[in-house]
């Protein structure tokens, strides 16, 4: 992957509701970061959108923290237009609070409702823009229908590849230093892979991106 660009998104991404509390998820950014890690081995030159982690990321990637699912969208709009891979492994939420209240909410009644609205989906919108030479990679994090939600992605976010992880597999998922993915890609093949550390999953996602989209030609 010399001289490639590579963009990578790792992590969750938090949604302020008032000062003290946020909507977040358990994603923890190592997946996303062993990825950006693999690339940079191959040769690549990787930029990490990363939501709040505490994964230590090595020197020479070059780093670009990120809180919100609205920030993480604003750096990938920029940067993806150079990119000839993109892989977006990040938990991004699919809804971020209405109303970003500036103090402190105090507890009042029984009941407290959050109004949330629909993030922006990064997936799609860099679908919707990739040009024939760029390469888009999505995953998928499903605990039922995986294969047919896997394959749904594929196709309305115009992704060449889906990386599905189910929460159905024990040692897989957030957290954990091991995972079990499936890969499709948009030509119908899929590569199903054992359970293995999150740094040789990262090796298997980075050589069949090689091998469909580079090795070919
Ligand atoms: N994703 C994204 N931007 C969002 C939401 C998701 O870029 N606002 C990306 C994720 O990084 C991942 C893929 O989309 O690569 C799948 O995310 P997921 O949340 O599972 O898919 P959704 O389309 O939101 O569908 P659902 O939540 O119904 O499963």
């Amino acid at each position: 992957l010399n001289g490639k660009k590579v963009l990578i998104t790792a992590g969750p991404t938090y949604e302020q509701i008032d000062p003290v509390r946020f909507i977040g998820n358990y994603s923890t950014g190592k997946m996303g970061v062993a990825i950006a890690e693999e690339m940079q081995n191959r040769g690549a030159e990787v930029t990490l959108v990363l939501g709040p982690s505490s994964v230590k990321v090595n020197t020479g990637i070059k780093l670009v923290p990120v809180k919100t699912a609205e920030d993480m969208f604003t750096a990938c709009e920029k940067i993806f237009p150079g990119c000839d891979i993109a892989v977006m492994s990040a938990a991004v939420a699919d809804y971020t609070p209405v109303n970003n209240a500036l103090e402190k909410i105090k507890k009042t009644g029984h009941e407290l409702t959050l109004q949330l609205t629909k993030t922006k989906d990064i997936l799609k919108t860099l679908g919707e823009q990739k040009t024939g030479k760029q390469v888009l990679v999505g995953f998928a994090l499903e605990t039922n229908n995986e294969t047919a939600y896997a394959l749904q992605k594929l196709q309305t976010k115009n992704a060449d590849m889906i990386v599905l992880n189910s929460l159905q597999d024990a040692g897989a998922g957030f957290g954990y230093d091991t995972n079990k993915i499936t890969i499709f890609d948009k030509d119908g093949t899929t590569f199903p892979f054992d359970m293995k550390s999150k740094k040789n999953v990262a090796i298997d996602i980075v050589n069949t991106i090689i091998q469909q989209f580079y090795a070919k030609n």
